[in-house]
């Protein structure tokens, strides 16, 4: 561009589109470490913080687990410690799926890694007051950390403009009980205080994730196969996984719950959803922690969105872009 250029040639760059700005909340677990490598390496969000609650393994080790994912994507983005256990109940981990040490026994090192020194709860509420109305929430965990915020500030559901959410079993088939999802089922007072907030949410689902976010072992093969650190990382940890897969029914699977709901958040486009009236059971000896869905017609009372469906290639698409 030289000074006799007319000013307007100036202009024709388009204007850089500004980054969503995403707030994580985990329990990593190996499907939780891959929805952080896909939010860490995308181009079009900026990670603000990841805040961290016991869940698949307890609380110490998911937040190593947290610290060496963002360590492994290139560092800079802040992991608080939140809630060692749920609001009203013992903990109850899921280490048979992701392995003792919530990554896959791999041999990784997990430890000695220092989080920031500001609690979960505090920078959730500081992060959704400084980009209120801007900030997306994505939960990959036990709802705990959420709840907290809730409880402990008014404003925290308002300001926050979409909550993206990895949890529950809207069709009544759960995973660790006959009716409940995990993330629901650890902690159902914690999902319940969310869902009742005001906070819009989108409940991306154990019955979505069973039709679109299994992966055969050739497919996690040809995402390793893209030959990055991150591309083994991803893979590698599946290892419990495929084995719990075989041992139950025969066939070994990757299982993606949470990359789903990530993807979701990532590209809103992807996925169908449905407004429905929703609640948790958090009393029921058989169906604590379900999540209970009204299929009557009641449009006036619709209190969530539960995702339907995933544009599946599109998914397996963003697994590979985000360890290329
Ligand atoms: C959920 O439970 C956890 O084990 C996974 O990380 C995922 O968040 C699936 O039910
Ligand atoms: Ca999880």
């Amino acid at each position: 561009m030289t000074d006799s250029e007319p000013e307007n040639l100036q202009q024709d760059t388009p204007p850089e589109k500004p980054k969503r700005r995403f707030f994580i909340d985990t329990d990593p677990g190996t499907d939780d470490a891959v929805a952080l490598v896909m939010a860490l390496r995308s181009p079009e969000i900026e990670v603000v913080g990841i805040s961290v609650v016991a869940g698949n393994v307890g609380l110490e080790q998911t937040v190593q687990n947290a610290l060496y994912t963002v360590e492994i994507c290139g560092g800079g983005v802040p992991v608080y410690v939140g809630a060692k256990r749920p609001m009203n109940r013992d903990l109850q981990t899921a280490d048979l799926v992701h392995g003792r040490d919530g990554l896959g026994d791999i041999g990784l090192p997990l430890q000695g890694r220092t989080p920031a020194a500001e609690s979960a709860v505090d920078a959730l509420i500081a992060a959704a007051k400084q980009y209120a109305g801007e900030l997306t929430l994505v939960t990959l965990g036990p709802l705990t950390n959420i709840a907290q915020a809730i409880q402990r500030d008014p404003s925290f559901a308002t300001n926050i403009a979409r909550c993206v959410i990895m949890g529950g079993a809207p069709d009544g088939v759960g995973n660790t009980t006959a009716t409940a999802e995990f993330n629901v089922y650890v902690d159902p007072e914690a999902a319940h205080v969310v869902l009742h907030s005001g906070m819009p949410t989108e409940w991306v689902g154990w019955d979505v994730t069973l039709r679109h976010a299994m992966l055969t072992p050739e497919e996690n093969d040809s995402i390793r196969a893209e030959g990055t650190p991150q591309a083994e990382f991803v893979a590698d940890i599946q290892k419990p996984v495929l084995v719990l897969w075989e041992k139950l029914f025969g066939y070994a699977m990757v299982c993606l719950p949470d990359p789903l709901a990530m993807a979701v958040a990532l590209a809103p486009d992807i996925a169908e959803h449905l407004p429905v009236h929703m609640d948790i059971e958090v009393i029921g000896s058989l169906t604590a922690g379900m999540t209970v869905v009204d299929r009557r017609p009641r449009p006036s009372d619709h209190n969530a969105l539960i995702v339907t469906r995933v544009h599946r290639d599109r998914f397996i698409q963003m697994l590979h872009d985000a360890v290329t």
